[in-house]
């Protein structure tokens, strides 16, 4: 494969502005990262400070219900509540090793924001947050949290004042800024080498839901899923299983976001309902009209309310290693509801997509079968968006 492309997908689409600051992070992506010493301290930051390993739960009461074993890898007890923490801590060690003294980061549900924020504080780095002015409103506990970890928080009120526009302003940002701050980008999309780094960063998830499945069961699941924002938790626990030629039995499926579902109405699932395009220094699927301006995206959950998508799960769906399906809202606040009510887990409104496909279609997996979701985060930061989508739909979803 051409360095930084997966088949068509991915590439450098940046101003040139944006070249030394991207070289720099190649190089050091290169030399700095494999070492033992940076995986060492890093491992031991992932143990102590976030609280890896994260358990693998078996569902025992919804199981029952299903007719198959599901179980879910628990990022949700990750520190500061989501996946995004497996990523921070990389990037922000990678940058004081760079010499850098500051971190910027973009975030839409606010945990990628939240995750910089304590990574940079326990680190010892400035932190400044890009958060669309919509996800400000919509997000405000996390907007508070990165504010009592030291972090400023920059409301960006352009565009559709969604992740879209943050992730613009803080590429911007980082034209200026480069010299001694490093954008730590929250998901594995964006320009080369990101999409790598951050897979990498968050292939922790797979390879320990891939030891843990074979501790309890004695062999691999039959299927991984997840839900896909940018990408980053759904590459992070499917790629130990795209890497093992052993391992080309297990289905892959990763979960888009459908919105409301309601006749054109938006939508944030470019890989089902995008073409190719340019986003944000990758060429990938993307939300785009006819004269290829980007669509906006929209979704009940902020972290998934991008028209874009990692280059990597292009070339997977390309390629037919990973299905795709899509997920509407309600069908992800009933998924919320009920992993809450039956197994006593409040789990993220982004995982509660790839949880809803799965309660929704048990036709698609064999008695017996043994299905790990990916838990990507805690659902209390959409507790007040639950309960305004059921008092808007007559108290059901
Ligand atoms: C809990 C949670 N899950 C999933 C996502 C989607 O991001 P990604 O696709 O990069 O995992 C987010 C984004 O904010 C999130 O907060």
């Amino acid at each position: 494969m051409i360095k930084g492309y997966f088949g068509a997908f991915g590439g450098q689409f940046v101003p040139e502005l944006l070249i030394p600051p991207l070289r720099e992070l190649e190089d050091a992506c290169a030399n700095l990262l494999p070492a033992r010493d940076f995986q060492e301290e890093l491992g031991g930051l992932l143990r102590d400070f976030a609280g890896r390993p994260t358990p693998l739960t078996l569902c025992g009461t919804l199981s029952l219900e299903l007719g198959f074993s599901l179980w879910i890898k628990r990022e949700d007890l990750l520190h500061t509540g989501a996946h995004k923490m497996n990523n921070t801590l990389g990037q922000a060690l990678l940058a004081k090793r760079m010499g850098k003294s500051r971190l910027i980061a973009e975030t839409g549900a606010g945990q990628h924001g939240v995750a910089t924020a304590a990574a940079a504080a326990r680190i010892g780095l400035g932190c400044a947050v890009y958060m669309g002015a919509e996800d400000v409103e919509r997000q405000s506990s996390n907007v508070e949290r990165m504010k009592f970890l030291g972090a400023e928080v920059i409301a960006v009120r352009s565009g559709s004042r969604t992740l879209k526009d943050a992730i613009n302003e803080a590429l911007r940002a980082w034209i200026v800024e480069q010299a001694d701050t490093h954008y730590c980008f929250g998901t594995a999309a964006g320009p080369h080498p990101f999409p790598t780094l951050v897979r990498d960063l968050q292939a922790v998830i797979g390879v320990e839901a891939k030891a843990q499945i074979r501790e309890r069961i004695g062999r691999l699941p039959d299927a991984v899923v997840a839900c896909v924002g940018g990408g980053s938790n759904a590459i992070g626990i499917f790629h130990p299983f795209v890497a093992d030629t052993q391992a080309k039995e297990v289905r892959l499926i990763g979960v888009e976001a459908g919105g409301s579902g309601e006749p054109g109405c938006a939508n944030s699932a470019p890989i089902n309902l995008g073409r190719p395009g340019v986003l944000h220094g990758q060429y990938s699927m993307l939300l785009q009209d006819a004269h290829g301006q980007v669509l906006p995206s929209q979704s009940v959950s902020a972290g998934l309310d991008y028209p874009g998508v990692g280059a990597e799960h292009a070339y997977l769906a390309s390629e037919g290693r990973a299905e795709y399906k899509i997920v509407y809202d309600d069908a992800a606040v009933r998924a919320y509801l009920r992993l809450s009510e039956k197994e006593g887990i409040i789990p993220a409104l982004e995982s509660s997509h790839a949880l809803a496909w799965v309660l929704d279609n048990p036709q698609a997996f064999a008695q017996g079968a043994q299905v790990i979701v990916n838990l990507s985060g805690r659902g209390d930061k959409d507790m007040g968006i639950v309960a305004r989508h059921l008092r808007a739909k007559g108290g059901a979803a």
